[in-house]
């Protein structure tokens, strides 16, 4: 931070709990240099199979297979109606994969000085540790206007957890989802069925069935200047062509959105999808992003590959566009915000930053409440 300007007092909002500071979320304040963003490395991945179990491997990581069109006619509605297995959406699952993946892997944390794995006191030296997914809403919200959010907090034995809440009106439009909406949400996960193999040597099965149970995701370790990061990113499949072979640079991102007529659409695309596209990608390292342009029957017409490193270029023509180093810099004083405001160490305390947009991040502080999410299995386990 370079001045105090960014906190003022804040009468409380929310009944019987205490208040603090307010953080202001204004795109001038952060529109300065690229700030450091060590290239991530990944050190570990789960998999959650078709009943959404945990693994700690990688057995879910599909393989891409390049279509031989780049106009292939994918049908994204096609087993909507009758080979779809979809998540249950009312289980919050919370940090739960994460910290079962954190347990099985504590000695990939850095060890102590003394060279003793884990580390003394069960350190895991990592000051955050949190779903990549929570991080692209943090580094896109200086940019956003529609969607607001909850991030609960946590410090507990040094490492700071975020976990997201589900607002009211997220809540609310989950569950009036219109059944076309519902088939978007289906077709962008045809669209990677269209496009993947189990195996290597295998080939993309789309008579088969689509479980959004199933996921691999990868857990990276970076650092964003003074906040070292370990987050967990779902990863859609692998470049088996890609010559270095090494994760997370042979991973590709799998997208779909709507074809484009008019330089309006375009304009919009550019503005307000690529950011997100950007975001996703950029944490984890992933270099490259698959498109799949559907028409209005939803139907696949083109394909097209973005370079996640060179996105920027495409939109910065654009008037009053959105930057990269304004969504890290944010996150950044982000991050040192929530630093300055949760300094009890305490596993069952929760610091609950909300922010909508047009209005500052505030928070409220719960003991022993609804929002308490480090399951008493993970306490124990890590500390003994
Ligand atoms: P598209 O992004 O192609 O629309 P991901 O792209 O992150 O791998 O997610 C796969 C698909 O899950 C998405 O495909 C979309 O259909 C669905 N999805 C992801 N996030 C969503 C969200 N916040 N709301 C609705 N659907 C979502
Ligand atoms: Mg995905
Ligand atoms: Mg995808």
């Amino acid at each position: 931070f370079n001045s105090d300007k960014q906190y003022s007092s804040n009468m409380n909002r929310n009944t019987g709990h205490k208040h603090g500071h307010v953080f202001a979320v204004e795109v001038a304040t952060y529109d300065s240099s690229f700030p450091d963003y060590r290239q991530p490395v990944e050190i570990g991945c789960f998999s959650l199979d078709s009943y959404r179990q945990f693994f700690n491997d990688g057995r879910q990581l599909k393989c891409y297979v390049e279509p031989s069109s780049k106009n292939p006619n994918f049908n994204l509605r096609d087993g909507y109606k009758d080979r779809y297995i979809k998540r249950n959406e009312h289980i919050k699952e919370k940090l739960d994969h994460i910290l079962k993946w954190v347990l099985v892997n504590k000695q990939r944390f850095p060890m102590s000085a003394d060279g003793k794995s884990p580390a003394v006191g069960n350190q895991l030296h990592t000051d955050f540790i949190t779903w990549r997914g929570h991080l692209t809403k943090i580094l896109t919200t200086p940019y956003e206007s529609r969607e607001g959010w909850l991030m609960a907090v946590t410090l507990f034995n040094g490492t700071y957890y975020m976990s997201e809440v589900e607002t009211e009106e997220a809540k609310r439009q989950r569950e009036h989802r219109t059944e076309m909406q519902e088939e978007l949400m289906y077709g962008g996960y045809k669209f990677e069925q269209y496009l993947c193999a189990d195996k290597p040597q295998g080939n993309p099965n789309p008579a088969g069935v689509v479980n959004t149970n199933e996921a691999f995701c990868t857990v990276v370790r970076t650092r964003l200047s003074s906040h070292s990061l370990v987050f967990a990113g779902e990863v859609d499949c692998k470049d088996i062509s890609c010559p270095s072979q090494k994760p997370p640079q042979c991973y590709l991102e799998l997208k779909t959105s709507r074809e484009m007529y008019n330089p309006n659409q375009q304009r919009n695309f550019h503005r307000f999808k690529l950011i997100k596209w950007w975001a996703q990608s950029f944490l984890p390292g992933v270099p490259r992003i698959i498109a799949g342009f559907r028409d209005d029957e939803g139907k696949v017409v083109s394909l097209q590959s973005f370079d996640t490193m060179k996105i920027h270029h495409l939109v910065k023509n654009e008037r009053n566009c959105w930057k990269p180093a304004v969504c890290l810099n944010f996150c950044d004083a982000f991050l040192s915000f929530v630093k300055k405001v949760v300094t009890q160490d305490d596993h069952r305390l929760v610091h609950l930053f909300s922010w909508q947009p047009g209005k500052d991040i505030s928070y409220t502080v719960h003991m022993d409440s609804v929002y308490s999410f480090l399951p008493d299995w993970y306490v124990e386990k890590l500390l003994y």
